[in-house]
């Protein structure tokens, strides 16, 4: 099996390219060999490889930009899939594509399924999900895994800011009226191998079903209680912290430019039932990245 894997070092991307290793030859590219921005390139790319298999973690995913850079948004979030999907059907590869809570508004008051209605709110959501449509008009084969609230041990994100915020300040005020489950990028490159191999072997008895997933950790929990989390870990793991408080703000008082879902929670029942997985609790799965850090 040849898997064609794009944005090899953003999180997820890095850890894809350690657990698909199994699987096949991996030909991991970076933006530098493969710019999702440049649409005849990567279309050259595939022809090149001729991969089974393309799995596209790269994207535009700085949420706040993306309200003054939508052009750019949608070529890498929304055109780029579509280009992805239209040589993967021509190659007869299947398309691993990753899509976002965002796709959704977030005024559902329990977790969403793969049936809700979408409706993004900010243009990194429309560009996502224009990206999922792009797909879902063209290729053949594909999965689309929706998650959220990414975190891991390296590259700048959540986990990363409040660990460094919390050894330089005694007090921090962070969100918490929106709702969700943080996500470790190691489980989410984990969970797509096994989507990946079961995907391989339903396509070898022609059973294979394209379709969308929620993948996210189980359970959920605000920014704040997130913050909080991290905190409480750290303190076990003896690292020196400056912090003394972190105190709830509802998201009117710490204004951003790209407005956020207040619900952004995702029922995995889908995935797991499908794949035969179990989704592990958000703060367990935390606690075994912050081992790494
Ligand atoms: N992060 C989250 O909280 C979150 C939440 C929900 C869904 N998702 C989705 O999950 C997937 C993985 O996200 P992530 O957290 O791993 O993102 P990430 O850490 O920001 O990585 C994104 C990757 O995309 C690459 N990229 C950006 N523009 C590119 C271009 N023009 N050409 C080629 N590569 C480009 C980046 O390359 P450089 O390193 O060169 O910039 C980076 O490797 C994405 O589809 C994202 O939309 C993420």
């Amino acid at each position: 099996m040849k898997i064609l894997l794009t944005g090899a070092t953003g999180q997820v991307g890095w850890e894809l390219s350690r657990t698909l290793m199994p699987l096949g030859e991996v030909i991991a590219v970076n933006r530098s060999q493969a710019d999702l921005a440049d649409l005849q390139a990567l279309r050259t790319i595939v022809k090149r490889h001729k991969p089974d298999i393309i799995v596209n973690p790269a994207a535009y995913t700085a949420v706040d930009k993306a309200e003054t850079e939508r052009e750019l948004a949608f070529l890498i979030n929304a055109e780029a899939p579509g280009v992805l999907a239209e040589e993967a059907k021509k190659t007869g590869a299947f398309l691993v594509h990753y899509s976002t809570d965002y796709v959704f508004d977030g005024t559902k008051t329990t977790p969403y399924t793969e049936e809700d209605k979408t409706n993004p709110v900010n243009v990194y959501g429309q560009s996502k999900l224009a990206g999922e449509q792009a797909i879902q008009s063209v290729a053949d084969d594909y999965i689309i895994l929706r998650t959220s609230w990414v975190y891991a041990s390296r590259g700048s994100n959540f986990l990363k800011t409040i660990m460094r915020l919390a050894g330089e300040r005694e007090e921090l005020k962070i969100v918490a009226d929106q709702t969700g489950s943080p996500t470790w990028a190691r489980l989410i490159a984990e969970t797509t191998a096994h989507v990946v191999r079961q995907t391989i072997l339903e396509r070898q008895a022609d059973k294979f079903k394209s379709g969308v997933y929620h993948l996210t950790s189980s359970g959920e929990t605000s920014w704040h209680g997130f913050a909080q989390k991290i905190v409480a870990i750290a303190r076990e793991q003896q690292a020196e912290l400056k912090i003394k408080a972190i105190h709830p703000i509802p998201a009117i008082e710490y204004p951003v430019p790209a407005k956020r879902p207040e619900n952004s929670r995702m029922s995995v029942q889908r995935l797991e039932q499908q794949f035969g997985l179990t989704m592990p609790s958000w703060d367990n799965a935390l606690s075994l990245c912050m081992q790494e850090l």
